[in-house]
């Protein structure tokens, strides 16, 4: 089966997830827009869904799905998105559209994260997707300094602005043994924003596509 196969296939078992009258958190990358394509199947069950990058929020839209702030939603009950790695303790790598501030901030405000992907996405140690870093454009040298500290080797995101108008950072060559540990320090460095190490919020659900279908892991 195609990689994009198995990802639409995540992206369907993740609709049971998800209950009429919600208004729900929706992610960002190409697994998360199979899921906006499914859920335009079902929009009229749900109250809405808030999205987690502009490029979401547009392609909600174009499907009639009703966009919400979500200042105005409080909790959310499910988050769905996809990851760059994952482990089978659940903790990802996110990042790789550049949306992994706001999709950090949905993942925080809702009660179950499910995490969709396609079976390359698993990996025993997180760590050989580089490692996005959002940063405050003036603190660029700065973090990337302290990143080199840490024993990586920071790249800058050449031509690419976040949706909050800063700069990436991806970290190349990290071993992160201890996830948690790590989100926890990258996350003091000044100016660095988000890191995208998802591990202290991890997802509570990933499905995988696979050759022989969906993988559940909680
Ligand atoms: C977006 O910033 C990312 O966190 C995506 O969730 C991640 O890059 C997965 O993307 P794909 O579904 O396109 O592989």
């Amino acid at each position: 089966m195609k990689p994009d196969d198995k990802k639409k296939a995540a992206a369907e078992a993740a609709l049971v997830y998800v209950e009429s009258g919600w208004v729900i958190g929706v992610g960002t990358g190409s697994t998360a827009n199979h899921f906006i394509d499914l859920l335009a199947r079902i929009k009229n069950r749900i109250e809405g869904a808030v999205a987690s990058s502009r490029a979401t929020e547009e392609r909600l839209r174009k499907h009639g799905i009703n966009v919400l702030d979500l200042n105005a939603t409080g909790n959310l009950p499910v988050y769905v998105d996809g990851a760059d790695e994952a482990t089978r303790h659940l903790h990802l790598i996110k990042g790789g559209g550049g949306a992994l501030t706001r999709e950090k901030i949905v993942a925080a405000a809702s009660a179950k994260f499910v995490c969709i992907a396609d079976d390359s996405k698993l990996v025993d140690v997180l760590g050989r997707f580089p490692l996005p870093i959002e940063v405050i454009p003036m603190a660029r040298s700065y973090v990337g300094r302290r990143i080199v500290a840490h024993g990586g080797e920071p790249q800058l995101r050449a031509g690419f602005t976040t949706d909050n108008g800063n700069l990436i950072l991806d970290v190349h060559n990290l071993e992160i043994l201890n996830p948690v540990e790590l989100e926890g320090e990258l996350d003091h460095i000044a100016g660095a924003v988000t890191n995208g190490l998802f591990a202290r919020r991890p997802a509570d659900v990933l499905l995988l596509g696979t050759d022989s279908g969906v993988d559940k892991i909680e």
